[in-house]
């Protein structure tokens, strides 16, 4: 702003919830309504990071509900606190990992994305804010701590005089010394996919009759899924359903998994399924791929991708090393092994893996979150995912079914599941954690149900980079017959707790490949039960969601 004229202080009061989990703050709609809610957490944001005058800013949101009106008052409080310019997308529509590029390419200052992710839309569902530094990548747990401290002490706020800006507009509108610029981020987007991926290549394969079907749930990959499924490569618009971004995401709850987008797992039992079915999420950093007869598991995914990344243009050199998270199967571990490169096992949360990728020592990284991820951004990404499989297909000419059995013959399977239990009462989560962290040491030798324990402990992890230490990251339980169980707490639910706990047992054998995933778990599942006294804890039986 050229004068200080235009700029208010607001006084406001601070408030005690404003500490950002697993992927930024998150809370009810109804909590961001609260007088001045929003602007107190931006202003900490703004207090803590300091942009240098002058500088842009990214911002952008998957179109959920209160996107657009968010939009305006972080332009009018960046304004005021000296910002130069944001950049935004068409209708402040930026997926996360469109945002996340677009802060690295055009050398911002930092981003500012607005999404509850996966979590429902609308006036009753939820909203989120996300602060990403200069790097593209998610702000560390230092200054999001950093944040919250200073938000507790909020007690007014700086705000600028300025007129609604016109967010469908593509182009760059003035006010003084402050600028916005409306990009078109699917174009942006699809050309950065053009650089990694045989466009070429897919379109013959789209050409010769192989169907795609991708499911944008009404969120925000739409656009970018016409522009680059559709336009670019010519599938048939009706390849892409539900593809326009709407606030309540038209009552989907768009998270890509087999319980919240079962009509696609239906699709692809159905005789007449595409070749290659997929989905992403409210802000398009997640993934879910299909093939005709079955879902492949995130951890499968990222495996069978490292695999074959050599035969795709933008990894034909391959990658320095791979990351998951530390719940995530260990089917890419098989493969950095066979290739003779490092895995490094991350806590939950993608952030984590933003050392290693700025550091270039890994290329690829996944959750059994079903996020999957390379260098190319720094944040996770669905539609990359999609077109990673997409382009696979193609240059293989075999279909989904026929790779992922191949690579079982190859490395084994490793079988996988997550079960959820929400519990309404988060005191008595906290009371099983505690009550598991306490018999830790006396495990290693006990039985429990069929399986003997050999190793239990709760994950720390020390950041290879910057040294940094990470806490109480869940609990690693292994069994002499090589399974494993995996507990922990989200951090990203808006109210209650949900325990997550992830089976893995490995199939060497390739008779055993073909074994209906949860009876061929069962066991295991019941060790877990048993070992952290689910039922007596949370007065569940049985888990709320299996996913
Ligand atoms: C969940 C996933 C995690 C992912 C995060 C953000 O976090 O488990 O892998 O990074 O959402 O998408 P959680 O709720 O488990 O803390
Ligand atoms: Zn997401």
């Amino acid at each position: 702003m050229s004068t200080d004229a235009n700029i208010q202080t607001i006084a406001c009061k601070p408030y005690d919830d404003q500490r950002p989990g697993t992927a930024g703050l998150r809370k009810k709609v109804t909590v961001f309504q609260q007088p001045h809610y929003l602007e107190t957490f931006l202003e900490a944001i703004f207090r803590t990071v300091a942009i240098e005058p002058g500088a842009s800013l990214v911002v952008g949101g998957d179109g959920r509900y209160l996107n657009s009106e968010s939009i305006q008052v972080i332009a009018r409080m960046a304004a005021a606190h000296g910002v130069g310019q944001i950049i935004t997308g068409r209708d402040g529509l930026l997926s996360t990992p469109a945002a996340s590029n677009l802060i690295r390419e055009r050398r911002a200052a930092g981003g500012l994305l607005l999404t509850a992710s996966h979590n429902p839309g609308g006036p009753n569902g939820d909203f989120g804010v996300k602060f990403n530094t200069a790097t593209g990548g998610q702000a560390p747990e230092s200054l999001t701590e950093a944040i919250f401290t200073a938000s507790q002490d909020i007690t007014s706020y700086r705000i600028a005089d300025l007129p609604n800006l016109e967010l469908s507009r593509l182009g760059t509108q003035e006010c003084g010394s402050f600028a916005i610029e409306v990009v078109d981020s699917p174009a942006h987007y699809a050309g950065v996919m053009e650089r990694l991926f045989d466009f070429e290549r897919m379109a013959d394969w789209l050409r010769a009759g192989h169907r795609i079907c991708f499911d944008a749930l009404h969120a925000v990959t739409g656009p970018y899924a016409l522009e680059i499924l559709c336009r670019r490569l010519g599938a048939p618009t009706d390849a892409v359903l539900h593809a326009e971004p709407l606030p309540d995401f038209g009552g989907f709850h768009p998270d890509p998994n087999p319980v919240d987008a079962v009509h696609l797992a239906e699709l692809a039992q159905s005789p007449n399924a595409p070749d290659l079915i997929a989905a992403s999420d409210g802000d398009g950093d997640r993934n879910m791929i299909l093939g005709p007869g079955l879902m492949i598991s995130p951890g499968d995914s990222v495996a069978v991708m490292l695999a074959h990344a050599n035969k795709l243009p933008g990894y034909k050199d391959g990658v320095p090393g791979v990351a998951r998270s530390m719940p995530t199967s260990r089917a890419l571990d098989a493969v950095a092994v066979s290739l003779g490169i490092p895995c490094y096992e991350t806590p939950t949360g993608w952030r984590f893996f933003c050392n290693l990728l700025e550091a270039d020592m890994i290329g690829l990284c996944g959750e059994e979150s079903f996020g999957t991820g390379s260098s190319h951004t720094r944040e996770k990404d669905g539609l990359w995912a999609v077109l990673f499989w997409l382009n696979l297909l193609a240059a293989e000419n075999r279909s989904v079914g026929e790779i992922v059995a191949t690579h079982w013959r190859e490395f084994g399977r490793h079988y996988y599941q997550r079960q959820d239990f929400f519990i309404e009462d988060a005191s008595r989560a906290t009371a099983l954690v505690e009550a598991l962290r306490e018999s830790l040491p006396g495990l290693p030798g006990q039985r429990v149900a069929d399986g003997s324990i050999e190793t239990a402990d709760e994950f720390c992890y020390t950041d290879p980079v910057d040294n940094s230490e990470s806490r109480q990251q869940g609990f690693r339980i292994g069994f002499g017959d090589g399974s494993r169980v995996v507990y922990r707490l989200s951090g990203t639910g808006t109210s209650g707790a949900t325990l997550r706990v992830y089976l893995e047992r490995f199939a060497a054998d390739p008779a055993t490949h073909q074994e209906p995933v949860t009876e061929f778990l069962a066991p295991i599942a019941t060790r877990a039960a048993q070992l952290a006294h689910i039922e007596k804890f949370t007065g569940l039986s049985a888990p709320t969601a299996i996913i």
